[in-house]
């Protein structure tokens, strides 16, 4: 699957879509998120990022983190799906104090942004902030089952 989750997301344009493969991987394998969409997902972080590995101790992540969880959907009969591309990005304190200044933005499995907080549909994308405001004491951060976690 992982080959067509990279051409899909990298015919967005977006720089990340193509380089976060090439990140550390948290997850050890995919895994079924019910909070975005029932999708099997892993998670990505970039260099700055690496705080993220300490999960609930990782603390507030610096400008410029990076985080991504790629998805893809199997329907019960058997059949593969690309999956959104989830990401998170660190901007500048002030940027949006609601988001944590986050930024969310969601790749579209036909390669279209769906949207980016302050940027296209940003209101699209608030649903995003408003459920990871949920983990606002952990800098906004949600970190995936235990059972997954990849030892450092
Ligand atoms: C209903 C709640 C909910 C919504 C809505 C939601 N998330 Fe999440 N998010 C979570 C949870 C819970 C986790 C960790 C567990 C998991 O992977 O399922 C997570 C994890 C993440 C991660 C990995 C970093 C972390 O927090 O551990 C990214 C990146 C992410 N979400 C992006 C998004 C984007 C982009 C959207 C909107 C398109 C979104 N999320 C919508 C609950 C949500």
């Amino acid at each position: 699957m992982l080959r067509e989750m990279l051409a899909a997301y990298a015919k967005s344009g977006h720089p990340t879509a193509v380089s976060y493969i090439k990140w550390r991987r948290y997850s050890t394998q995919s895994y079924q998120s019910a909070t975005h969409g029932a999708r099997f997902v892993q998670n990505y972080a970039n260099d700055q990022a690496k705080a993220y590995g300490n999960f609930e101790s990782a603390g507030t992540l610096p400008l410029g983190a990076q985080l991504a969880k790629d998805s893809f959907l199997a329907s019960p009969s058997g059949q593969l799906g690309v999956g959104p591309l989830f990401m998170m990005e660190k901007m500048a304190a002030g940027f949006n104090p609601t988001s944590g200044d986050w930024k969310y933005t969601m790749i579209m499995a036909d390669g279209t942004i769906f949207g980016e907080t302050k940027g296209t549909n940003s209101a699209g994308m608030q649903f995003c902030a408003e459920c990871h405001a949920n983990s606002a004491d952990k800098d906004h951060l949600m970190f995936m089952p235990v059972e997954y976690r990849a030892k450092r």
